[in-house]
């Protein structure tokens, strides 16, 4: 039975520019997947049947795994049945992506499994209808994403660094986090500025949600400071959070809430998925 992985992903940084008039905010992030996985076991069947390994996720049109079913089928104009099985290994509300991985994932085997024939440009087009952080997931797993995060320029891969991640067992949710943010008092930055020191081997990781997850959830503040304090040279949150990616050696005993160590970048090869 074919299964697909599906990634992990990370803001190494991410800036807000400011808020549209739809509600959603302007951004500019680097995104990179990372070698923590979901699997996705999919076939066809005689009818539609999911099943989850965890079971705190909802199995409703609610989750994202079936809104990409929903969303191909509409799209293809295609009639078939699918099983599938999800075994979740990457944190919910932990500013990951996990959700957004799993609709790409699903997107992309649906395509391979009925040969449809969408190239991967239509799929993350199809996307960006189901959440914002979709499209990301059809780059080779490097990529500078802007607008609400759905335009996505593909990027070389970036030099190999281990790093370790930390999630704590209270989440946030995407739309608080953006809600509590106060936008004038942010740095003004220029993204390309950013993007280049990335480059140049002088990346400067920020995450202007840390703010406001830290005043919704203070005890973010104390673990990103123990993390510092346990000799990493870089701590910073994911996204919306609660997860947090650290670089560098650390040199005592780790702070608690450790999720995985020795993780690094990863991306796909053109063809292939991750
Ligand atoms: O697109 P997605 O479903 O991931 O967005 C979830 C929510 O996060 C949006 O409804 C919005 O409140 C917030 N959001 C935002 N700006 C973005 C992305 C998400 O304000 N660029």
């Amino acid at each position: 039975m074919p299964t697909f992985r599906s990634p992990a992903k990370l803001n190494l940084f991410l800036h807000v520019l400011g808020k549209r008039p739809d509600g959603f905010h302007e951004l500019a992030s680097l995104f990179q997947a990372v070698n923590l996985f979901d699997f996705i076991e999919i076939h066809l069947a005689e009818a539609d049947q999911f099943s989850c390994s965890d079971e705190s996720l909802p199995l409703d049109q609610s989750n994202l795994v079936l809104k990409a079913l929903n969303l191909f089928r509409q799209k293809s104009k295609k009639n078939f049945s699918v099983k599938i099985d999800l075994q979740k290994r990457i944190p919910t509300q932990a500013g990951l992506g996990g959700g957004s991985g799993n609709a790409a994932t699903m997107l992309f085997a649906l395509n391979q499994l009925t040969q449809h024939g969408a190239s991967d440009q239509e799929l993350s087009a199809w996307s960006q209808e189901i959440g914002s952080d979709i499209p990301f997931f059809f780059s080779h797993g490097t990529a500078y994403c802007t607008g609400r995060g759905e335009k996505v320029l593909d990027l070389p891969r970036l030099p190999e660094t281990p790093l370790y991640l930390f999630k704590p067992p209270q989440g946030l949710s995407t739309p608080k986090v953006f809600a509590n943010l106060n936008l004038p008092a942010l740095e003004k930055r220029k993204p390309e500025t950013l993007l280049q020191a990335c480059y140049d081997s002088a990346p400067l990781y920020f995450n202007d949600l840390e703010a406001p997850a830290f005043s919704l959830l203070p005890e973010l503040a104390d673990l990103k400071l123990a993390l510092l304090n346990s000799g990493f040279h870089t701590v910073q949150m994911s996204g919306t959070g609660t997860a947090f990616f650290c670089l560098g050696r650390p040199k005592d005993a780790l702070p608690e809430h450790l999720l995985s160590s020795s993780l690094g970048y990863h991306n796909r090869a053109p063809g292939s998925w991750y």
